[in-house]
């Protein structure tokens, strides 16, 4: 017998995903067969995203804030009328901004919780009613991050706000299980995107250094010697999304070369 995804004809919604990891996710689901929705903020970035998918499977792009509550309704309206309905909910969302705790502002704390806390729990409560409206079986992954565990200094509001998902990821496996929704997160390590860059141009204007040092010095940290892709990141991510894991719930499983030094 083999171990077969279960996603052709899915109907799966990756949100942030005009490039980077919910980019990878949503080239990695349509490989699989599945039916796609991507989203994001900006509309000519979501447009290119959406036509160099268009090769692999149905493909559409939904212009959303994922900051603004009426874009999250709108959001799963346009997923559902375009899919008939949602089967997989894969929420990525967009950075914070960089910075160590003694920079950060009252409204970088306030835009941090409202993009990676109270934006991905509101969503998930509308998806969660899409799935059980139309009685499928549901799959959510939420992406967090292995700062959850570890925090990195210089992103501390992502290193506190992300806490929240893992909390929403174990509320949620224990409320929806029961009604035959499954709800997963990943904690990546350090994937190549434009993000990285960005960390590691902020981290080296800091020491004095350059970007290419500075991820020479954080590739020696991880024990496989180097960050990862967005495509082994969007396996994990399908196995999740997919029948593959269908008893697996409330995991955080981390993607991250090995990265994470602690137990638990
Ligand atoms: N790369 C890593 O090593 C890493 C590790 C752990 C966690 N993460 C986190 O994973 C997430 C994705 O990271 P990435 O590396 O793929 O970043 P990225 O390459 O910068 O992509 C970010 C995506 O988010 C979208 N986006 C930003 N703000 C948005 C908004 N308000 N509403 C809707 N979409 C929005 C962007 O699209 P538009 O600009 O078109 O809106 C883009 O598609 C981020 O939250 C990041 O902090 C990344």
């Amino acid at each position: 017998m083999g171990i077969g995804s279960g996603l052709n004809g899915a109907r799966v919604l990756v949100t942030a995903a005009s490039q980077g990891i919910g980019f990878g996710a949503a080239q990695a689901f349509l490989e699989e067969g599945a039916r796609v929705v991507i989203n994001s903020s900006n509309a000519e970035r979501l447009d290119s995203a959406r036509r160099s998918l268009e090769p692999l499977g149905e493909v559409h792009g939904v212009l959303a804030d994922l900051r603004v509550p009426a874009d999250l309704d709108r959001l799963l309206e346009e997923t559902s009328l375009r899919l008939g309905g949602l089967d997989t909910l894969v929420y990525v969302t967009g950075s914070p901004r960089p910075g160590v705790f003694l920079e950060q502002e009252f409204a970088d704390w306030d835009a941090a919780a409202r993009l990676l806390v109270v934006s991905p729990a509101y969503l998930a409560r509308r998806a969660a009613e899409r799935m059980l409206a139309g009685g499928s079986k549901g799959r959510m992954v939420f992406l967090t991050s292995v700062a959850i565990r570890e925090p990195i200094p210089t992103i501390a509001t992502s290193s506190v706000c992300r806490i929240a998902v893992a909390g929403l990821v174990r509320t949620l496996a224990r409320e929806l299980g029961p009604k035959g929704i499954r709800v997963n997160g990943i904690l990546p390590g350090w994937i190549r995107t434009g993000r990285l860059d960005q960390i590691m141009q902020d981290s080296s204007r800091r020491k004095g250094t350059t970007p290419e040092a500075e991820r020479a010095a954080l590739e020696r940290e991880i024990p496989l010697g180097r960050v990862g892709t967005t495509e082994e990141l969007a396996r994990a991510i399908v196995f999740l999304g997919s029948e593959m894991s269908s008893y697996v719930s409330g995991a955080l499983l981390p993607v991250d070369g090995g990265l994470l030094r602690s137990v638990g």
